[in-house]
């Protein structure tokens, strides 16, 4: 039977911020150990990535840092894009969503499922931001919380109780574009009808079939998928709607669509497909093959994603025909950091490209320690105490010390020579089997995707190893009994090969270190388990250490680093949205002269002054009274914002506001200009 094929996705990024640990550990690092492993089986595979630059997530991002949505999709897929080469994930291609190529391909298959009646148009009423003249995607829209009040939740969800909100739901809607109410317009979109798809849906799930015809095995998928479709289903499917009023995006292919786009789940998986064809073009193939016929489609997601990719996504594929549904779609739980989520907008998270500029020879060892605690069944956390234990006393201890020890001894004792095997005893015996069933037990778990179990198989070769050393002991043996050792160390050195060969996909740069000491390289995956890879009398190499200790200093230094981000966000605001020149010019703000202070009645934190600002004499309220006591202002410069709009405060009409300076204490001082003044000079 000739071998299965596969096309490997894993989530495309937003190209909004960089990668953190999380995301590395719940996609990209186990998609990668498959498709390594899958190479080296001779399966034939595509890997498919790119960054996803669409959406409200990037122009929002874009208004923060007051660039343009194009700016920020360059400069993160760069960011996203170096950090994947840097910490060496092997896709065959990583696109990006906002090429020609992927707006042709979103748009035709648009056209197709509109061509055959897949979606239906049906009129809503949604938010409009009557200033701008455009109406405001979920997340442009914040307002009170139904359900917990929060006062800043978005039109999509509230971050606080975790519900999923619709706009109209929140009350006090406020437009984060202008800061108005925004209201309501009848808007038409294209949506998507799923309550047609339910028994099909029910049936491919729960038992893997499409028209009764087996696709794949239901039990290879995660519960956590079943579980979460299965209530989705069970809940009932609704129409969804498949556009969005944006002008960032693919546009909608149809006459009288003007400032509609395709949302996230018509755009973000079929960059799945334009990556493939952009692939394909640049190598000479045909993308088709690796989205028709027999043929395995994967994909690698955090379970954020599992309803897009598990039901949203075949539905789409099915209505478009012609296509392969996944077979298998494994999503991860979420990685923790030391005992707090990530969050990319605290700041709370290890960044991969900082880790490889400060670690750039440790990328392997990140890739251990993230396999040995991924997510896979439920959350799990990344510390960097466990960092160190782990790389410590597994990777250097018990891996590193075995190949350093076969490698020194073999130079010691034969130059470099691998030494030919006498008789062997029932220990060998049961050494050598141990290390031929261990490349199987490797396979049948990353068949299952079952990869944190798979590297912990290859670490027990190691283990094997290190241990066979230390109890036939041949730095003893050596002074008696120089055939015995002869065997010995040819058994040690073909466990370190095979070593070179079942760390390939886990430990690639560790694999290939390996196989330079020994002068012998494969990664046929079938060679794994053989007790005759090298053959005696091949010359080894020198070897270096393949793993250097970490010392507490390092794991002080991350976690003091992350405790001062902590400290910031507990003190300091964030950074408000950007403005432009204009919103500051609009800004009138003078230096004035207080000439008179007195305490407002009934308030003990106001202060009425009368100011002197150049031009006239007007009276300012103040919430100063509890710094500062009416004599001890008077006379002091201050500087006025003239042109704030009058109110009346305690029934005294304040024109204007005057600045101070407050420290992290909350205590107000006056800021003083540093060379003489005169009431009226401007501060610019
Ligand atoms: N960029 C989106 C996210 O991170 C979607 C990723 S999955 C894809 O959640 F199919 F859309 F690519
Ligand atoms: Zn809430």
């Amino acid at each position: 039977m000739s071998k299965a094929k596969y096309t490997v996705t894993a989530a495309l990024p937003y190209a909004n911020g960089p990668l953190h640990l999380g995301h590395v550990a719940g996609v990209y690092l186990p998609a990668d150990i498959f498709v390594r492993f899958l190479r080296m089986n001779e399966h034939d595979v595509a890997f498919i990535c790119g960054s996803d630059e669409h959406g409200a997530a990037i122009t929002l991002r874009a208004k923060k840092e007051g660039i343009t949505p194009q700016e920020i999709v360059d400069k993160y897929n760069k960011q996203i894009g170096d950090s994947f080469k840097d910490f060496d994930i092997s896709f065959d291609i990583f696109h990006r969503t906002s090429t020609p190529i992927h707006h042709e391909t979103a748009q035709e298959f648009f056209k197709v499922l509109h061509a055959k009646g897949k979606l239906t148009q049906e009129t809503s009423e949604q938010y409009y931001d009557e200033e701008y003249s455009q109406f405001l995607a979920d997340r442009y829209i914040t307002g009170e919380c139904p359900k917990c009040q929060n006062p800043s939740a978005y039109g999509d969800q509230c971050e606080k109780c975790g519900s999923d909100l619709s706009p109209t739901e929140l009350i006090n809607p406020t437009s984060t574009l202008s800061g108005k109410t925004p209201v309501l317009r009848t808007t038409s979109h294209w949506y998507l009808p799923m309550d047609r798809h339910e028994d099909w849906l029910r049936e491919w799930i729960k038992e893997g079939k499409l028209d009764g015809v087996q696709q794949h095995d239901p039990k290879l998928w995660r519960n956590q998928v079943n579980g979460q479709c299965m209530s989705w289903i069970d809940g009932g499917l609704h129409s969804r709607a498949m556009t969005r009023d944006l002008d960032w995006g693919v546009k909608v292919p149809l006459a009288d669509s003007e400032g509609k786009v395709l949302y996230v789940w018509l755009d973000a998986p079929i960059g799945y497909i334009s990556a493939t064809k952009q692939w394909a073009l640049d190598n000479n193939k045909d993308w088709k093959n690796y989205w028709t016929g027999d043929r395995k489609l994967v994909h690698f997601i955090g379970k954020d994603n599992i309803v897009f990719h598990a039901i949203i996504f075949p539905i789409l594929l099915k209505d478009h025909g012609d296509l392969i549904l996944p077979d298998n779609v494994p999503a991860y739980e979420f990685l923790n950091l030391e005992g707090d989520k990530f969050s990319t907008s605290r700041n709370w998270a290890v960044w991969l490209h900082e880790y490889m500029a400060s670690y750039p020879e440790r990328s392997d060892e990140l890739k251990y320690v993230l396999t040995s605690i991924a997510p896979e069944s439920k959350d799990s956390e990344f510390t960097w105490k466990e960092y160190q234990t782990r790389i410590n006393s597994e990777l250097a201890d018990i891996l590193g010390n075995f190949v350093n020890r076969a490698m020194v001894l073999t130079q010691k004792y034969y130059e470099g020579a691998v030494p030919a095997k006498g008789e062997l005893t029932e220990e060998d015996n049961r050494v050598l089997a141990e290390m031929k069933a261990i490349p199987a037990r490797i396979s049948k778990l990353v068949y299952a995707y079952k990869l944190r179990d798979a590297q912990a198989e290859a670490m027990n070769l190691a283990r094997l190893g290190n241990k066979y050393l230390a109890e036939t002991e041949p730095w003893k043996l050596v002074k008696t009994d120089l055939e015995r050792v002869k065997t010995i160390m040819n058994i040690a050195l073909q466990i370190t090969a095979n070593l070179s060969i079942v760390l390939q996909p886990f430990l690639p740069a560790t694999a290939k270190k390996i196989s330079q000491f020994l002068n012998f390289n494969t990664s046929d995956w079938t060679k794994a388990g053989n007790d005759d890879l090298l053959k005696s009398g091949n010359m080894t190499n020198v070897a270096s250490i393949l793993f250097a200790k970490i010392e507490d200093i390092v794991v002080e230094t991350e976690v003091a680093k992350l405790e001062s981000v902590k400290e910031v966000v507990s003190s300091f605001e964030p950074q408000k949205e950007a403005i432009n020149f204009e919103d500051f010019g609009k800004m009138d703000i003078r230096l004035g002269t207080i000439l008179s202070a007195e305490k407002v009645e009934k308030a003990d934190k106001l202060l009425k002054l009368i100011i002197d600002t150049g031009i006239d004499k007007r009276t300012v309220v103040s919430g100063i009274a509890q710094h500062y006591t009416p004599e001890e202002v008077v006379g002091k410069t201050v500087s006025v914002l003239m042109n704030l709009a009058p109110r009346k405060i305690k029934g005294i009409e304040s024109q204007g506001m005057i600045l101070m300076a407050e420290d992290i204490e909350g205590k107000l001082s006056f800021m003083t200009p540093e060379k003489g003044f005169e009431a009226g000079g401007s501060i610019c």
